[in-house]
Parts: C-alpha cells; sequence; structure tokens
C-alpha cells in the first residue's frame, strides 16, 4: 500500500552517505511551502525524541546486527505513530530523509543482515493490522540519489567527525549501494533514481524536474 490513501504525501529520501541529499530535500520544502501545502521535514533514525534517543545509540554505540536493525524499526514504528501517520492525515507533505529502504541496504547490505528477518520487521512495523500481510505503508515517492561509493569517499574525507556508519570503508559502501539497487529493481515505480555524482544545480534540476512530472510542483 502507498500512502495515497491520506490526503497528505509521503516522500523519502535514500542514498549512501556523502551522496548529498539534504540541500535538496530543504529546498523542496521551501518549494512545497511556496505553494501553499504544509511540510513535515524530519528523518530517520529519528523524528521523535524517543526515536532521536534511539539514533544517538544506534549512530555511535557497538552493537550487534540484530539489535541495530532492531533500533532502527523501532525508532521507525515511534516516528510513523507519533508523527509521520498524523501528519499525512492532516493532509501534509512529509519529507522523510530516509526510512526502511536505509535499513535494507546498511543493515541488509552493508551489514549483511539476513533481509528475511528484515522484511518480517517491516511487515510488522508498517503492516496495518487485519489486513494483507503484503499491504504496508510505504512512501509514494522514494528519491534515490545514487552515487559511487568511492566519489561519496572523497566527499566526505576531511567532513566533520565520522559517525559509526561514516566510518566504515569503501566495501561497506558498496554492499551499502547494492542493496538500494536491489530495492530499486524490486519496486522501480516507487523510486526516481537521481545521478547525484553530477554538480549540485544539475541534481537539483533532476529533482525539481521528477516533482513537476508528478504534478506536484507544477
Ligand atoms: P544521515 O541520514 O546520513 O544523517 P546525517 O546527514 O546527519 O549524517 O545519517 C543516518 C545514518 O544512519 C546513515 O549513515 C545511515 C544510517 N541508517 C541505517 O544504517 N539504517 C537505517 O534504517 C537508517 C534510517 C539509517
Amino acid at each position: 500500500m502507498t500512502t495515497a490513501q491520506w490526503p497528505g504525501l509521503f516522500i523519502s529520501f535514500e542514498g549512501i552517505d556523502g551522496a548529498g541529499k539534504s540541500t535538496h530535500i530543504g529546498a523542496l520544502a521551501a518549494a512545497f511551502k511556496a505553494k501553499g501545502r504544509a511540510v513535515t521535514l524530519t528523518r530517520e533514525p529519528g523524528g521523535t525524541p524517543l526515536a532521536e534517543t534511539l539514533r544517538t545509540l544506534v549512530l555511535n554505540d557497538a552493537m550487534d546486527p540484530l539489535t541495530e536493525a532492531l533500533l532502527m524499526f523501532a525508532a521507525r514504528r515511534d516516528h510513523l505513530s507519533c508523527v509521520i501517520l498524523p501528519a499525512l492525515a492532516r493532509g501534509d507533505v512529509v519529507l522523510c530523509d530516509r526510512f526502511t529502504d536505509a535499513t535494507f541496504a546498511y543493515q541488509g547490505g552493508g551489514r549483511g543482515f539476513d533481509e528475511a528477518v528484515l522484511k518480517q520487521l517491516e511487515i510488522m512495523v508498517q503492516g496495518t493490522a487485519g489486513l494483507d500481510a503484503t499491504l504496508l505503508v510505504q512512501p509514494e515517492l522514494t528519491v534515490w540519489f545514487d552515487l559511487a561509493p568511492e566519489e561519496a569517499a572523497k566527499r566526505l574525507a576531511g567532513a566533520r567527525v565520522p559517525d559509526k556508519f561514516e566510518s566504515q570503508p569503501v566495501e561497506f559502501f558498496r554492499r551499502v549501494a547494492d542493496g538500494y539497487a536491489r530495492r530499486f529493481i524490486a519496486e522501480p515505480r516507487r523510486f526516481a533514481r537521481i545521478d547525484a555524482g553530477q554538480t549540485q544545480s544539475a541534481v537539483w534540476q533532476d529533482v525539481h524536474a521528477v516533482f513537476v512530472a508528478k504534478g506536484w510542483l507544477v
């Protein structure tokens, strides 16, 4: 299930660390507001006081892969029920910096954690109780900033102090990028793939064009 059944619009943004999504998410928020839309700008892991506490733990503390996956989904559950679903019910445009594709890419691809277990957790957290278990709350559009891991590593070098994920070697990000590619191949209609290796203004033009083509920013 997409969120089309709600008056709001649920959009997520994905990519490996260094892909440069943040500036464009901010610009989209401004563009939607200029059209008179209410915008909920949020992120994962995080977006609620509880989920932000979990974010601090999961981005900084060492833990086994199952604990890491469970904390990502625990944060997501709180975020969905306290922020995302109420915002969609109000009619907001929800711009979410990362969502479940990140768990499949980082914990599944990067860490090599069992994707069948992630799938079960996805159904538990995003499933609609009492309905078909394959019906999940999912973004209507996922903008994927696709960047070569070697290029992302260059961009990250010398930037701020890296967190637990940012300090992983380039091989980790190759597996994360492959994880994103698998999600894209499985659900191509949900994704807009953006070549994030271009200049910032060319990336913005491509991102903006996707939203115009959807009829959301005309
Ligand atoms: P990020 O979104 O890049 O925020 P910032 O720009 O502040 O660094 O950082 C979140 C990190 O968490 C990123 O490295 C990806 C990771 N992550 C996962 O490993 N699994 C998940 O499910 C999510 C949502 C994020």
